[in-house]
């Protein structure tokens, strides 16, 4: 039965957590893995070794802050030489013009630089750290000039909302051929930040209207990726493209899990690429099997016609806001909390006062 489970097509190395940054939507858990126990060269050249054997064919280079990894050009290169397509998901901080070459050399295929804002003050306000606006200018040259593709993320949020179309257009004026346009997903650190993060209902709407009438503006410039925000959606997304389906993820310390803030889900539990193969943990982990396919579900996704697009939606969501990974997402129109998460948004939304709770990271990067 396991050898029916179709390869993954992507994995998520999250080379450490630490980074110099401290956006308050940050993915990452809580309880941030320190440096100490991190996954060793030689560990993660043996995990990238079993995941093009299994049949991955892409790797994504993130944590944290990957630059914070003085191996990250072995990495790379390893990568390479095992025909892995690379893409490094960087805030940018800790590049320089030496890095960026060695990167290059080592075959590193492609970019993600991360923005806050269009306007440097809030960008560096959002960021928790001063001078990040200005340092993203200079490294989008420098990825730009070493002729890597460039994507350029950025999260919408109450704060940042009124310049979703400007952030559009910082993105092409820095050379990016692909922006991606998300809004935030309330898990990791947008919880504890969800009144800060919250977009009004007008604040979301008339952000969704401008990027994409700029879609149409500028097509054939940029490419623009436009994830609607959830909460204001009738449909939730199909969160990682499905529960152990195309992705994995395997952190600092070599826990693989089916999504990012899988480690919230408290009574899974998630095996380590340090006692068991990439293969065995695909195909026989319990917690791989836990949400996959549609025999999990409850009755309302199970008999609805949308459960092989959205695959029920997330399931991390679903454990924030209904206190069951196996409930029906909550964004979902169909879902009986539904109307709890309107509520939710109406009391919580555009109540930007309060300080952010930044992420906060017990290292610094290299340079
Ligand atoms: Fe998706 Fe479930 Fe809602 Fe149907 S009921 S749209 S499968 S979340
Ligand atoms: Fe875990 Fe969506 S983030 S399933």
């Amino acid at each position: 039965m396991e050898a029916q489970i179709p390869a993954p097509i992507g994995l998520l190395a999250e080379l450490t957590h630490r980074c110099p940054l401290g956006c308050p939507y940050c993915s990452n858990p809580l309880a941030l893995d320190g440096r100490e126990g991190e996954l060793a060269t030689a560990e993660w050249k043996r995990v990238l070794n079993e995941a093009a054997a299994l049949g991955v064919l892409q790797v994504h280079l993130s944590g944290g802050e990957p630059l914070a990894r003085r191996d990250l050009v072995e990495i790379v290169s390893h990568c390479a030489g095992l025909g892995l397509y690379t893409n490094l998901i960087t805030s940018g901080i800790g590049m320089n013009a030496r890095l960026a070459r060695a990167l290059a050399d080592a075959g590193l295929d492609h970019v993600q630089l991360s923005i806050q804002d269009a306007d440097a003050a809030s960008a560096d306000k959002i960021a928790g750290y001063n001078g990040a606006f200005a340092k993203k200018r200079e490294v989008a040259a420098l990825i730009t000039a070493e002729g890597f593709p460039l994507t350029v993320n950025a999260v919408i949020h109450h704060a940042n909302a009124a310049r979703a179309g400007a952030m559009v257009r910082l993105a092409l004026a820095l050379g990016a051929r692909r922006v991606e346009i998300a809004h935030v997903q309330y898990y990791g650190w947008a919880v504890p930040n969800r009144a800060q993060l919250m977009p009004t209902r007008a604040e979301a709407e008339a952000a969704v209207t401008e990027v994409e009438e700029l879609k149409r503006e500028l097509a054939g410039q940029i490419v623009i990726d436009h994830v609607i925000p959830d909460y204001h959606a009738r449909y939730p997304k199909a969160c990682m493209g499905g529960w152990g389906r195309r992705t994995l993820n395997i952190t600092p310390l070599g826990k693989a899990l089916p999504c990012h803030a899988a480690d919230t889900i408290p009574h899974l539990a998630f095996w380590n690429v340090r006692d068991k193969s990439l293969a065995e943990i695909w195909q026989q982990s319990p917690a791989f099997a836990a949400y996959r396919g549609t025999a999990w579900m409850n009755e309302t996704c199970r008999t609805c016609e949308r459960r092989e697009i959205d695959h029920g939606g997330c399931r991390c969501q679903a454990l924030a806001l209904a206190g069951d990974a196996a409930a029906t997402d909550p964004v979902c129109y169909k879902s009986p909390l539904h109307g709890r998460l309107v509520e939710i948004m109406a009391l919580e939304a555009g109540r930007a006062e309060a300080p952010y709770h930044y992420r906060r990271v017990p290292a610094r990067a290299p340079v």
